[in-house]
């Protein structure tokens, strides 16, 4: 039978000592709140997901135009989250999690047309059960790397057995081309030597104010092709 130990000193500076004692059972009831906690980041980010499914499937069916290209879904590891905690100097527990991180559960609509991007954003914040709680518009305002993206960070209801919560999402809207060079330009962060060389970074934002011209460019195309039909 597992007996906490009362002596802080053991416990500080032995940790590993006390989990043989625990059983797989105790170690999985510990996890709990954190596995509940994953689920509700989990459903809210397939709520978010399938209301832009919703809206492509109208658009296609109403305007012949498909404006999503795809729809990529994510949640934060459990290494990422502790990461980010730990850097940010909050404590590491569930609490913690839900005061303080809004990016567990991530969305990303890449759009073929910058336009796509605010028509999409504008019918997903009018539906009434969508709260926004932070925008941040990068394609208007460009981070000084170059990156573009639409950012919104909302809260969705979840509708439990007893209970409704309101979970917040991460939402990035972005066109292909700008997805191609974000992913490009990630690549560059988790390698320290790439990281710092001034000639990646400029050619990077070169690209990226490139990408933002051409992305104007292809949409006046498209625009000029529909209205002639
Ligand atoms: P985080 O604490 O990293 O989540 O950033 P933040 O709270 O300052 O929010 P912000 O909206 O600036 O960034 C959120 C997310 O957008 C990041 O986690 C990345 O996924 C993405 N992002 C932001 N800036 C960049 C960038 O310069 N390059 C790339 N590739 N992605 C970025
Ligand atoms: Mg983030």
């Amino acid at each position: 039978m597992y007996q906490p130990i009362k002596d802080e000193s053991i416990m500080t500076s032995t940790p590993e000592l006390l989990y043989p004692a625990e059983t797989p059972m105790q170690v999985l009831e510990k996890m709990r709140p954190f596995r509940e906690l994953m689920m509700l980041y989990e459903c809210a980010m397939r709520e978010v997901s399938t209301k832009f499914e919703v809206l492509n499937a109208e658009f296609s069916v109403r305007y012949n135009h498909n404006p999503l290209e795809a729809i990529k879904t994510r949640l934060k590891t459990p290494l990422s989250i502790a990461e980010k905690l730990q850097r940010n100097g909050k404590p590491l527990s569930v609490d913690s999690i839900r005061e303080n991180l809004f990016d567990v559960a991530g969305v990303r609509i890449i759009c073929s047309f910058p336009e796509d991007i605010y028509s999409l954003s504008d019918m997903f914040l009018r539906q009434d059960d969508v709260k926004l709680l932070k925008r941040k518009d990068y394609i208007a305002d460009p981070k000084e790397n170059g990156y573009r993206s639409l950012h919104l960070i909302v809260e969705v209801p979840i509708f439990l057995t007893e209970r409704t919560l309101r979970i917040p999402v991460e939402v990035q809207f972005r066109t292909i081309a700008m997805d191609f060079w974000a992913t490009l330009e990630h690549k560059t962060r988790y390698k320290q030597n790439i990281k710092d060389e001034p000639f990646i970074a400029a050619e990077l934002k070169t690209c990226a104010d490139q990408i933002a011209k051409l992305d104007i460019r292809m949409q006046e195309i498209h625009k000029y092709i529909e209205h002639k039909e």
